[in-house]
């Protein structure tokens, strides 16, 4: 049965819930470890109680003090749920980790989640953000999504269209506190083909020796991310910190002096997509820092507590990035974080 663990002075925070180590009191925190358990706390937490849902803290930054409750899912279980002709059907449990789940598939020969290896966090986690890196989403292997749908007071199952993914957003994203994920079902393809449009990834020495396969491509991708990324166990952050922006064409026409030398990809729908990697660093940013915490010195987007911070310090410099950003070339940088507890 899940229980309230009741804040008591400081003998209780979230520190240890989230990749930025940020402390953090709650009003409570339950660790619900099924289905029922969600039903049992949806009892007793009225309705419209604040609560947040909490997988891995891998995408979030928490005020001091957070006056709400924390849901932390902690389900287990990978399953596989069919196999048809064209593909495998992986049922994964919230509370799982993303990376395991990667793991398990490659190592089952379910190709096809190996560009996303490494992305810190939880199950439940993926689909709030829609995680993606080296040219692949989750969305585009989402079958159904299992939640707790808070305002109706019951359990749906979303398909991927009812989803409404988009770069790193979702309906599960837009609309915090209503929905309480358990599973998810991944459609995995059998015939599998490397995705190796990445630069890094397709230019990968590997290659010349041994074509590549699921495995191969999962090693080369956990290369490429310790070789760039800080690993929150050693030096805490929450991954990319900023959304790369898609500014219309006319905004970039407009500073395209400033603009052309940053990497830039067209969008479907006429926009223009920046590396706000590339603009942070533009601004000098890369490897400074404002009290306790900094923009990475490896990867500019990557904001890091070197010790001790709170989530104030993290706020004032996102924003001083946010202005600078603004000043230099009129962008704005969205965080992509989810704020738990900030007005
Ligand atoms: N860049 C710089 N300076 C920097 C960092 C990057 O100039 O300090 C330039 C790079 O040289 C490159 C461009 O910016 O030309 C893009 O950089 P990178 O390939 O590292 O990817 P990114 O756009 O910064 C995105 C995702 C990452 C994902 C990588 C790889 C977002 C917000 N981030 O980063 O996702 O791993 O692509 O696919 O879309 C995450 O979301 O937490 C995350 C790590």
């Amino acid at each position: 049965m899940s229980s309230v663990l009741p804040v008591a002075g400081a003998a209780f925070d979230l520190r240890s819930f989230n990749t930025l180590a940020l402390p953090s009191q709650a009003s409570g925190l339950r660790v619900l470890t099924t289905e029922s358990e969600v039903d049992q706390a949806h009892a007793e937490c009225l309705p419209h109680a604040a609560m947040h849902v909490l997988g891995g803290g891998s995408n979030v930054v928490l005020a001091p003090h957070i006056d709400a409750e924390i849901w932390h899912m902690a389900m287990r279980g990978i399953h596989l749920l069919d196999a048809t002709p064209t593909h495998w059907l992986v049922q994964a449990a919230a509370g799982e980790r993303w990376h395991h789940l990667v793991q398990h598939c490659v190592a089952a020969g379910w190709g096809g989640l190996e560009n996303l290896a490494l992305i810190p966090g939880t199950v439940g986690a993926a689909p709030v953000q829609n995680i993606g890196a080296y040219g692949v989403e989750l969305a585009e292997f989402v079958d159904e999504v299992r939640a707790f749908d808070r305002r109706a007071g019951q359990w749906c199952t979303l398909a991927a269209p009812d989803c409404g993914f988009a770069y790193r957003d979702s309906v599960f994203k837009r609309e915090p506190g209503r929905w309480v994920i358990s599973s998810v079902v991944l459609r995995l393809p059998r015939q599998w083909q490397a995705r190796l449009g990445y630069p890094d990834l397709g230019t990968w020495p590997e290659w010349q020796q041994h074509a590549p396969t699921p495995a191969g491509v999962f090693e080369a991708v956990c290369a490429i991310r310790r070789r760039k990324l800080p690993d929150p166990a050693l030096l805490p952050n929450a991954g990319s910190f900023f959304k790369n922006p898609v500014v219309p064409a006319a905004v970039f026409d407009a500073n395209r002096s400033r603009l052309q030398a940053a990497p830039h990809w067209p969008q479907a729908d006429g926009g223009i997509k920046l590396a706000a990697g590339w603009l942070i660093e533009a601004c000098g940013w890369k490897g400074r820092r404002l009290g306790p915490v900094g923009m990475h010195e490896r990867h500019a987007l990557v904001l890091v507590n070197h010790g001790g911070a709170t989530g104030n310090d993290v706020r004032l410099l996102a924003r001083a990035v946010q202005a600078e950003v603004r000043q230099q070339f009129g962008v704005w940088l969205e965080a992509e974080p989810v704020w738990l507890g900030f007005d």
